[in-house]
Formats: C-alpha cells, sequence, structure tokens
C-alpha cells in the first residue's frame, strides 16, 4: 500500500507550523508514520483512518489525547489497513481545521489496481471554508454570545475561492487537462459548517468511491458532500477544447438559517484550447494558458434543492463483491436523536441567540461535554473515575414527535460526558434521527474508527415496524459520515471491531461545538489482535 498526502494551507500564520508538519509516503503495510510539531496547542485526526488497535493515534481533543503543547512534538503511528481511496486529515481542536487540512490519498497496493481503469492524472479537489477574520475568534464570540457564529465569507478549491471573489481572480486554480483523457478528481468536502453541491461545466462525473470505500459507477452532473465526506469521480475530456468551471456552492437545507451563498471556482482548462492572441496569464501563479477566453459556467442545484440530494445520495451503491458483508443479525439496537437547542441565559448575561437564549445541540438529548483534564481513552485505559458516565441513553430520554411541532419543554438538553459501552465485535445498527428542534438540518454525521454501512435513509419519524422494509442488505454504501435528511432519518450499521474511544459527530463544527456529538467505547475483545495497543510514550501529557 501506499499513502501519500497533499497539503492545504491557506492562512500565512499557520505556515511555519506546516513547514514542520512531514508526511512520508510508506510502502507494504508498514505503519505511515507523521511526525510533526506543533507552535500551538494542536491535534491531528486521519478523518476515515479505521485505526484499527492503534486509537491513540486517533487525534480528537480530549477523546484520544490531551493537546500537543507549544515546543513538544507527537508522532501519530498507525497502518492503513484495508482502505482505498480518498481521506484527509485536519486539527481537530477549537476551529483550527479551518485552515489546518489537506489530502491523505491511499493508492492500491503496489501490484493491485483500482477496479477502472488507470486514470491518465489525479488531482485532489479539497473544498474550504474562509472567513477573513481570524476563525478562532468567530467562534469564541459566538461562544461568548450565545449567538450563531458569523457566516463564512468565501469557499475555496484548493485553498483560492476563484474568480467569483473580489482580488482573488489572479489566483484562480486551474485544473489542467488534454482532450481525450479520463481522469481522476479526488473531492474532499473539508468546510467548516456548510454542505456543498460540486459541478463541472459540460462534463459528467462517474462516482467511483466514496470515504476510501469503492462503489458501482454512478454517472451524475452533479456531487453532494457533507463536511468530513469524500467522492471519487471519473471526469472524461470530451468536449470541445476550452475552459470550462468546476464550482462548488451550499446545500443549505434548513429554511431561514443564514448561510454563506458565495460560489467557489476553479478551472478546467483543456491545454489544447485556442488561445485568442491576446496577453496570456503568463504572470500570475496559476498557469492559465489564456484568461481571454471566458469559461463556461456550469448549473448548480438551488440551495435548498433537497430533492437532488436525496437522488444523488440513494443512488450511491457499494461494489457487488461487498456481498455478505453486511451484517444481517444485530446486537445492539439504538436510536438517536440529532439537533439543536436552546439553553436559558444566566441571569445577569445578555445571550444573543434566538429570544435571549444560547444556542445549544445534542444528541439524546445530551449535549457533550469534552474532558478538560485528561482525555477519554486514557481515562478509561487507565481506570481514572470521575471523567466520564457509561450512561449515555440508548433511546431518546422522551419520545416525541420528532420531526413536527416540537414543544418548548423538549428544547434544552442536558449536559454531560456521556459515552456508550460496546463489547467488543457487537452489531450495532443505530437510527440516526433528526429533529424539527429550532432548525431543522441536514446533519452530516460522522463515526471514528469505524466505517458503516448505511442501510436506508427517509424523511419524517422512523418507522420501526415499516421502514426496515426498505433496508438494503445486498449493496449499501459504506462510509464514515452520513447525511442524515432534513426532517428525516438514516440507520447504519457496524462492527464495533477496534478498541478503543470513539466520537460519533456532527462534522458542521458549529455543531460539534454546541455538543452534538457522543463517544462509543469499544472494549477489547480477546488475544492480542483484539486489543488495543499501550499507549505510546510520546503521548502528550495532560
Ligand atoms: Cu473529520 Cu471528528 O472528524
Amino acid at each position: 500500500m501506499e499513502a501519500s498526502s497533499y497539503y492545504n494551507v491557506k492562512s500565512w500564520w499557520w505556515c511555519c507550523l506546516l513547514g514542520l508538519f512531514i508526511l512520508f509516503a510508506s510502502a507494504a503495510s508498514f505503519p505511515v508514520p507523521e511526525k510533526l510539531v506543533a507552535e500551538g496547542e494542536t491535534h491531528y485526526h486521519e478523518h476515515g483512518v479505521r485505526q484499527l488497535r492503534t486509537a491513540w493515534a486517533d487525534g480528537p481533543s480530549f477523546i484520544t489525547q490531551c493537546p500537543i503543547r507549544p515546543g513538544s512534538s507527537y508522532t501519530y503511528r498507525f497502518t492503513i489497513e484495508g482502505q482505498e481511496g480518498t481521506l484527509w486529515w485536519h486539527a481537530h481542536s477549537s476551529w483550527l481545521r479551518a485552515t489546518v487540512y489537506g489530502a491523505l490519498v491511499i493508492k492500491p497496493r503496489a501490484g493491485t489496481s483500482y477496479p477502472f481503469a488507470l486514470p491518465k492524472r489525479e488531482f485532489p479537489i479539497l473544498l474550504g471554508e474562509w472567513w477573513t477574520s481570524n476563525p478562532i475568534d468567530v467562534v469564541n464570540q459566538a461562544l461568548r454570545a450565545g449567538a450563531a457564529p458569523n457566516v463564512s465569507d468565501a469557499f475555496t478549491i484548493n485553498g483560492q475561492p476563484g474568480d467569483l471573489y473580489n482580488c482573488s481572480r489572479k489566483d484562480t486554480v486551474i485544473i489542467p487537462v488534454d482532450s481525450g483523457e479520463t481522469n481522476l478528481l479526488r473531492i474532499i468536502n473539508s468546510a467548516m459548517n456548510q454542505e456543498l453541491f460540486f459541478t463541472v461545466a459540460n462534463h459528467r462525473l462517474t462516482v467511483v468511491g466514496i470515504d476510501a470505500s469503492y462503489t458501482k459507477q454512478l454517472t451524475t452532473s452533479v456531487l453532494m458532500l457533507g463536511p468530513g465526506q469524500t467522492t471519487d469521480v471519473l471526469i472524461t475530456t470530451n468536449q470541445p477544447a476550452g475552459r470550462y468551471y468546476m464550482a462548488a456552492r451550499a446545500y443549505a437545507a434548513a429554511p431561514n438559517v443564514p448561510f454563506d451563498n458565495t460560489t467557489t471556482t476553479a478551472i478546467l482548462e483543456y491545454q489544447s484550447v485556442p488561445c485568442p492572441a491576446t496577453k496570456s496569464r503568463s504572470k500570475s501563479k496559476s498557469k492559465s494558458k489564456c484568461t481571454s477566453s471566458q469559461p463556461i459556467f456550469p448549473f448548480i442545484p438551488a440551495y435548498n434543492d433537497t430533492q437532488t440530494v436525496t437522488a444523488f445520495t440513494t443512488s450511491l451503491r457499494s461494489p457487488s463483491n461487498i456481498k455478505g458483508k453486511v451484517p444481517t443479525e444485530v446486537d445492539v439496537n439504538l436510536f438517536f436523536t440529532v439537533g439543536l437547542g436552546l439553553n436559558p441565559c444566566n441571569p445577569g448575561r445578555t445571550c444573543q441567540g434566538p429570544n435571549g437564549t444560547n444556542f445549544t445541540a445534542s444528541m439524546n438529548n445530551v449535549s457533550f461535554v469534552l474532558p478538560s483534564t485528561v482525555s477519554v481513552l486514557q481515562a478509561f485505559y487507565r481506570g481514572v473515575n470521575g471523567v466520564f458516565t457509561t450512561n449515555f441513553p440508548p433511546i431518546p430520554p422522551t419520545r416525541f414527535d420528532y420531526t413536527g411541532n416540537v414543544s418548548r419543554a423538549l428544547w434544552t438538553p442536558s449536559r454531560g460526558t456521556e459515552v456508550y459501552r460496546l463489547k467488543f465485535g457487537s452489531t450495532v445498527q443505530l437510527v440516526l434521527q433528526g429533529t424539527n428542534i429550532f432548525a431543522a438540518e441536514n446533519h452530516p454525521i460522522h463515526l471514528h474508527g469505524h466505517d458503516f454501512f448505511i442501510l436506508a435513509e427517509g424523511f419524517g419519524n422512523y418507522n420501526p415496524r415499516t421502514d426496515p422494509s426498505k433496508f438494503n442488505f445486498v449493496d449499501p454504501p459504506m462510509r464514515n459520515t452520513v447525511g442524515v435528511p432534513v426532517l428525516g432519518w438514516a440507520v447504519i450499521r457496524f462492527v464495533a471491531d477496534n478498541p478503543g474511544a470513539w466520537l460519533m459527530h456532527c462534522h458542521f463544527d458549529s455543531h460539534l461545538t454546541w455538543g452534538l456529538a457522543m463517544v462509543f467505547l469499544v472494549d477489547n475483545g480477546v488475544g492480542e489482535l483484539e486489543t488495543l495497543e499501550p499507549p505510546p510514550a510520546d503521548l502528550p501529557r495532560c
């Protein structure tokens, strides 16, 4: 197996840090070493890497480790097993990931190849989100005020906003291609708080992989990715030589919730494009052959086009060779609500959430509180009491019409560091049910340390009598992040075959900040191969 990485950084104040962030390519099944030296407290998460028995290298702040202090270092050691395709890495502490993230590309093992013809070229396409102010100030100010954080000022493709923003034109990313090629785009939604449509003018996209699992080929003109999701697509350059925009902009499912409605673009540029004899863009970094021919702009679905989103996500399928791998028996049946909430303002303070409240968010009415002295995994490993409780509810504490008009009495969750404990090897079915508390949204729910099958999704309240008939046991898509439909539900299944502490959370960082998270604690099984490795000697001290 060969792993290679790209990094993408937009903000100058991180350049020095990333200069020291060395990622090595690795061969065969040796661990992929990553050496990093942090200048501020931080944590790196290899989003989607299974981290079998190496939960210590997973990275989220106060879940598997304490912060890497200024001047110290921590080497993430892990083996990538059974995963091929596109994942990514990002900081996992406060909102640092707004600028600290990159692609993690897992190529087929030496001597094997893709389950499709070898593409001529490959391009990582990282969709990002950009604030003109420091994103840490944005989140801190929102937390102080109890309000929703300011929406971003731009989206980016490989760090650049593109032609539709002031002063950005000269740095628009160019993707150089020749006529008649089939190329692979590895698209990653690394935005903070926004699901995004992605499309390329006049070109069809053939999906071949999602979240580092291959899929049956699916040809479409538009993709939707939630933050945390990746989609690998083949694109054939069968159009007249020219310049074509690729564009991404918001899928905003929640009515009346402010969002960044700008559009980021890059240019798919045929190298043989006939340039009119005018000034070329030779001085620009982007190395475009010519600027005088205006690229063709694609059709992008409307911001609230849930129908297109549903048509796309429900068409994704695993390859036929997963037959028999979808668990049919379930050991643990779980039902979690996911949604927002409002907390009353503390006496003597002014809160700028709706009607003078504070925004919050929860799963099963528990708003997750990060520990502050030791990580969940360290506390579990060493048997430290008082850091977490194991009483995360398997079903909502109160049943209600989740997607209807929810009584105000149910808008205020409890708070706690509550985890759910699983025996090694247990098969888990989890219904994720969106709620209509304050605002219904499509929540991208990400599970660390595991991939899961998405058996079905739907709208309204999940019905345990009728909806199981919709489960796909033949070729359901496998992912690490599922978009729970707005005012709807999704059912996932996974085997808890990885001992450790695994965060599950909404990959909107605004919602994660408000507590839309919980932790699965997976026990050791029998013998070395089912047991968490001991913590590395350089694990940061708490
Ligand atoms: Cu992309 Cu908790 O992570």
